[in-house]
């Protein structure tokens, strides 16, 4: 946790910046796998995180700014819980944690809201995204479930984005720090893969780093022979001489932090010649990309040249051709580059996405560009010094996708299917970092995780 004094700068900012009314913020509760008491590892709610710090479930906090008063509402724990899941400080204990003198039991939280409402104060919540929350939100302010996210505070939504947007230096240390863990779970499956070996074993090494460095995963492992696939969650497959690895996974630190990196690598030694051809395009537009970050760009035209850089490089091997820009103006490389390059990465690997993605990476300015593809990009909008994001590019052979294009006859003047089908049996490649924006440039986060062709085969070796 970081200090009282954190939260509660935090605090004093958004009670600044929305001005007025009360903020409900609900910390999540524990979610059952399969029977009530057998539970999924508990995630608290990312902006309570932020606001009030405290990583344990069943707890909200209401910030009312017209009284300018704090209360942070729990249950101090029975005898029988404390047998079960140990001793825990009281509310008031952990609630001075974060700099809150104030506590009350956890039902109480209608009583206060119906007395804001009898004052008509404005309550602002934000959108719910797991149904216990949604439907506490209905019962307190008598809404039919499915309505509840309506209802959600658009200013307190905007708020929040422009506050977690910007990374102070203490979250971005921790930021760091899950890229260095990242780092080390990259290295190692990039040391031990072998010909023979199944996807889970390397899966299970990962996943062992994350949690020796006291997190967990910020996301499920993808690891795995057929990176086309873009979120490939299944891990039974054994590596075998001549595929590609591409692993896409990240740290979360122990105080909620994500890292999100993705490296392809070969179960040979190293690479064939066909794959480094398509490694080296996509090396150059995750470089490139990253290499024009700076305040006041548009990400969406960061997305756009990388789009042109795959172009151009699959042209060079004769898989595309015609005009560069008019291909990807027509959205024909978004057959081998069917997502966003990146998306905003903080307590939440998608940052915010709870929030409403077009809200967090999208504005007045810039619109989401709706065509097959860039439809993907998450964050679009210009960026700002104290930003964090990812730059992934990638290239995938998708002989579904592949097929149905050419059925179609989609963008023939673009694409030399003949050539394409020979490819259809090459899965994909994505490369993944994760970028600071800063008054003049960027910052890649951690240290450096091998990317280069030669990295990558250096690291093999070792295998
Ligand atoms: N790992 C999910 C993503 O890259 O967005
Ligand atoms: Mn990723
Ligand atoms: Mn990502």
């Amino acid at each position: 946790m970081f200090s009282a004094k954190t939260y509660k700068e935090r605090r004093r900012t958004l009670k600044e910046r929305l001005g007025s009314g009360l903020v409900l913020l609900l910390g999540n509760e524990d979610s059952p796998m399969n029977y009530k008491a057998n539970i999924y590892p508990f995630r608290q709610d990312s902006s309570f995180i932020y606001y009030f710090g405290l990583d344990l479930p069943h707890l909200a906090g209401v910030i009312d700014i017209d009284e300018n008063k704090e209360i942070i509402f729990g249950d101090e724990l029975t005898m029988d819980d404390i047998v079960w899941t140990g001793p825990q400080p009281s509310i008031k204990t952990l609630a001075e944690k974060v700099g809150i003198t104030e506590t009350k039991a956890y039902q109480k939280i209608q009583k206060v809201l119906h007395a804001a409402q009898a004052q008509r104060k404005t309550i602002h919540f934000l959108p719910p995204y797991r149904s216990h929350n949604q439907l506490k939100l209905a019962r307190y302010f008598d809404l039919a479930y499915d309505v509840v996210p309506q209802h959600a505070s658009v200013s307190l939504i905007k708020t929040v984005i422009a506050q977690r947007a910007i990374k102070s230096a203490e979250e971005i240390e921790e930021m760091e720090k899950a890229v260095n863990t990242t780092r080390e779970m990259h290295m190692q499956a990039m040391r031990m893969a072998k010909a023979g070996m199944k996807e889970q074993t390397l899966v299970g090494a990962v996943m062992n780093i994350a949690i020796r460095h006291g997190g967990q995963l910020a996301y499920p492992v993808i690891m795995t022979i057929n990176g086309q696939t873009l979120h490939n969650h299944h891990h039974h497959n054994t590596l075998q001489s001549g595929q590609l690895v591409l692993g896409d996974y990240g740290a979360e630190t122990s105080m909620r932090y994500a890292g999100d990196i993705t490296r392809t690598f070969p179960v040979d030694k190293t690479f064939t010649t066909r794959q480094k051809e398509i490694y080296q395009i996509v090396l150059k537009a995750e470089e490139e990309s990253i290499a024009a970050l700076r305040p006041g760009i548009p990400y969406q035209e960061i997305h756009l040249k990388a789009a042109e850089i795959i172009t151009d490089g699959l042209k060079n091997l004769g898989l595309m051709k015609g005009d560069t820009q008019e291909a990807v103006r027509a959205g024909a490389h978004a057959l081998f580059f069917p997502h966003g390059l990146g998306h905003m990465i903080g307590l939440d690997v998608h940052d915010m996405e709870d929030l409403g993605e077009d809200r967090v990476g999208y504005d007045e300015e810039i619109k989401r560009i709706d065509q097959f593809g860039t439809k993907y990009l998450r964050l679009g909008r210009k960026l700002e010094e104290g930003f964090v994001l990812t730059v992934e590019p990638g290239i995938y052979f998708i002989p579904e996708l592949i097929d149905q294009w050419q059925s179609e006859g989609k963008h023939h003047s673009f694409l030399n299917y003949e050539k394409i089908n020979s490819y259809k049996d090459f899965s994909g490649i994505r490369i993944e970092d994760n970028v600071l924006i800063t008054a003049g440039g960027y910052k890649i986060l951690g240290d450096r995780i091998p990317k280069t062709v030669e990295e990558v085969e250096a690291l093999r070796s070792e295998a």
